[in-house]
């Protein structure tokens, strides 16, 4: 049994944030179920939003925050979060992060600040269109220097452990280790820490089109569920409206600040069509673009709408761009030319495990950011660009909040892994057609676009489904594929569990049986296992 001060699972940039803080006053591990890079801050293009500008306020960062996320945003925490952001930034800054500068009309450097939908300035610290890249990139090569963390790859975590689940104790219930799969040497090993912190990222690979790495399977929410962890808000996924729409190019978004910069959305006769949907055309919200592109290509029977930026020159695309120019490109779209064919696609779950304003969950011990956790910044539709704001300043509030409490417990021995050991020669196929299924049923059944009978469709498939995966869980030798379709199966389960309740429409879920906002909705939607 391996011990830790604190433990986290996930390194994207809430996780390696949050190590490089606890490694001056404990030993840290980082538990990552891929290589160390592998994460949904790698792949973020747009940037993060902060106000730097004298152009721009505070206010008008909250204001717009407040306005995308529909009335379900917690106001205490839309503002905590969005004052603390430009400290986070600056140590980010001071770790080696570079953003992008331009020299203004005065002949000085400034920051050169994208835009995106919602946002009412221009405000979005970028580093070209490889952003999160770049801060993946920078708070590796700080945890990698760091004496106190050990960065473990390829180690999947399998489940919590509560002293509930180990019985027997006289003790307050609180989170006290993890089971931790290590995919090459196929052995499951057993970690104690004093602190655990989940910073697993999103679920996007729950649907069939995603613009998600393929490790974001809601490993974080459902472990913390099944610990008995509150989850909330899960109805309210967040669908981009831009995902390249390319027989051989799977997942890969066209950044939303591509419309900051003037393209615009046109249906297959060329037309432009978002005047037709909101004032704001292409830069509305996030939720109101996708249903709109979602309604165009239903009315027309189309497949993709297609996004024109072939008014700005080719140099400045490149330079701008330089990431989706090149896979355009490859993949026989000159952008500079003509409009790229784009369809919405799953993208940033807004809900996830409920915490407080210092990232703890309901369950002492257990600690969650970024965007597994749902602290009430995103309300029911996350403002462009906020997330990797949330990941650092919650990332900071957790390791101040651990700092202040003493969580060290007394060295205890945890029971060992058990498990069925049995292999079965079907297993790739049986789960790869379940993966399949309710990723499919997912897209079908809970997508943009939600009804009373499909929701209640997804649900009876979503149960079945489950007996099964659990039945070959505890039956059968465990894979890291077998491992990330239970989890699939639980976020599933809980995000239609959530639609279900939801009996209005709001931010980012719309149903068709109840099309309007109902004042007695307007709050969080928590579950808790009973
Ligand atoms: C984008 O570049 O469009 C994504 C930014 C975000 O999701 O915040």
């Amino acid at each position: 049994m391996k011990q830790f001060n604190y433990v986290i699972v996930g390194s994207g940039s809430a996780g390696l944030t949050f190590a490089l803080k606890a490694a001056e006053h404990g030993s840290v591990a980082i538990i990552t179920k891929r290589s160390k890079s592998d994460s949904n801050t790698a792949w973020a293009q747009g940037g993060i939003a902060c106000v730097t500008s004298d152009e721009d306020s505070m206010e008008l960062h909250i204001q717009d925050t407040l306005v995308a996320g529909d009335g379900l945003c917690n106001e205490e925490v839309v503002r905590t979060i969005l004052k603390e952001g430009p400290a986070c930034i600056a140590e980010l800054v001071s770790y080696g992060m570079h953003f992008d500068k331009r020299i203004n009309e005065h002949g000085k450097d400034e920051l050169d600040l994208g835009r995106e939908g919602g946002h009412s300035k221009r405000r979005i610290l970028h580093a070209r269109d490889r952003t999160g890249f770049e801060i993946e990139e920078t708070l590796i090569t700080a945890v990698l220097n760091h004496p106190n963390i050990s960065l473990l790859e390829n180690q999947m975590a399998v489940d919590l452990i509560t002293t509930e689940k180990l019985g027997g104790h006289d003790q307050p219930i609180r989170c006290v280790g993890l089971y931790v799969f290590d995919e090459k040497k196929e052995y499951v090993e057993t970690i104690q820490a004093d602190v655990i912190v989940l910073a697993t990222g999103g679920c996007g690979k729950v649907y069939l089109y995603t613009t998600n790495p393929d490790i974001a399977t809601g490993d974080g929410i459902a472990m913390a569920w099944r610990a008995g962890a509150a989850i909330a808000n899960m109805e309210f996924m967040q669908f981009h409206p831009t995902c390249l729409y390319h027989p051989k190019v799977k997942s890969f978004l066209i950044s939303e600040a591509v419309r900051g910069e003037g393209a615009l959305l046109l249906n297959s006769s060329g037309e432009r069509f978002m005047e037709l949907y909101d004032s704001r055309k292409e830069l509305a919200p996030r939720d109101v673009v996708a249903r709109a592109i979602d309604a165009e290509m239903k009315k027309r029977g189309d497949e993709c709408v297609y996004l024109d930026i072939s008014s700005k020159p080719q140099v400045f695309l490149k330079q701008r761009f330089p990431k989706i120019y090149e896979t355009c490109f490859r993949s026989g779209i000159d952008m500079a030319k003509e409009p790229i064919p784009v369809v919405p696609a799953a993208h940033y779950q807004c809900g996830g495990i409920k915490t407080d304003l210092h990232g703890r969950t309901s369950l002492p011990g257990l600690y969650a950011i970024g965007e597994t956790a749902c602290t009430g910044l995103h309300g029911a539709n996350r403002l462009a660009s906020n997330s990797l704001l949330e990941a650092l300043v919650m990332a900071h509030r957790a390791d101040a909040d651990i700092k202040k409490q003493d969580h060290r417990q007394d060295p205890i021995t945890l029971p060992s892994w058990h498990s069925g050991d049995a292999q079965d020669v079907d297993e790739g196929v049986v789960i790869h057609h379940n993966w399949d299924e309710i990723r499919r049923l997912m897209w079908d059944y809970m997508g943009i676009v939600r009804t009373n009978k499909r929701l209640q469709r997804a649900a009876t498939r979503l149960k079945n489904l489950e007996i099964e995966i659990q039945d070959f869980y505890w039956n059968f030798k465990i894979s890291a594929d077998l491992l990330e379709l239970r989890n699939l199966v639980t976020t599933a389960t809980l995000m239609v569990r959530s639609a279900m309740s939801r009996k209005e429409s709001r931010g980012l879920h719309y149903t068709r049986d109840y099309p309007e906002h109902n004042s007695e909705f307007c709050r969080d939607t928590i579950i808790v296992k009973t």
